[in-house]
């Protein structure tokens, strides 16, 4: 069986907001301006953390999903991770009007939630399968 590029695509993306998480935090130490710090806060455990705890998944306990279901997955907490921080930094910042930014949260929150929902899903059902005889 050759191996998943997929938990490769998990950690790629977390480390894309590790390196923007990590900076803002910086900029807002620079500039003492903690306004969006929530925005930070949830770009780094959304977009950093849990994106690389789903590519540790893949990469050690779900060798055996389909791709489908890491397409989906990977899909909706990207989609979800890019429009919840632009809309967050967006309100906090006080820097877009509410036809703007709410539109943004309401994808963004949605689709994150979903993306978690595909992940806890597919990690109780693998969990419970059945080990193959080589496992
Ligand atoms: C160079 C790295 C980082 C810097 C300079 C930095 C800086 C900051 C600053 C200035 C705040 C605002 C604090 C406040 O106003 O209350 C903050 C909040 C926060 N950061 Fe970071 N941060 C960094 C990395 C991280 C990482 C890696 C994580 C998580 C994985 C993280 C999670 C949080 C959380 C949860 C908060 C909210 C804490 C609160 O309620 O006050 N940060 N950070």
């Amino acid at each position: 069986m050759t191996a998943s590029r997929w938990p490769h695509a998990f950690f790629g993306a977390a480390a894309f907001y590790a390196m923007i998480g990590v900076s803002w935090g910086l900029a807002m130490s620079i500039s003492k301006d903690h306004s969006t710090y929530s925005a930070h806060a949830h770009l780094n455990l959304l977009g950093w953390i849990s994106m690389a705890l789903m590519g540790t998944f893949y990469a050690l306990l779900g060798q055996r999903v389909p791709n489908w279901v890491k397409i989906t997955n990977f899909t909706l907490s990207n989609v979800g991770v890019i429009c919840m921080i632009s809309g967050l930094y967006l309100y906090l910042g006080q820097k877009g009007p509410p036809s703007v930014f709410g539109p943004l949260l309401a994808v963004g929150g949605l689709s994150v939630v979903s993306g978690f929902f595909v992940f806890g899903l597919t990690a109780v059902t693998t969990a419970l399968r059945k080990p193959s005889l080589a496992a």
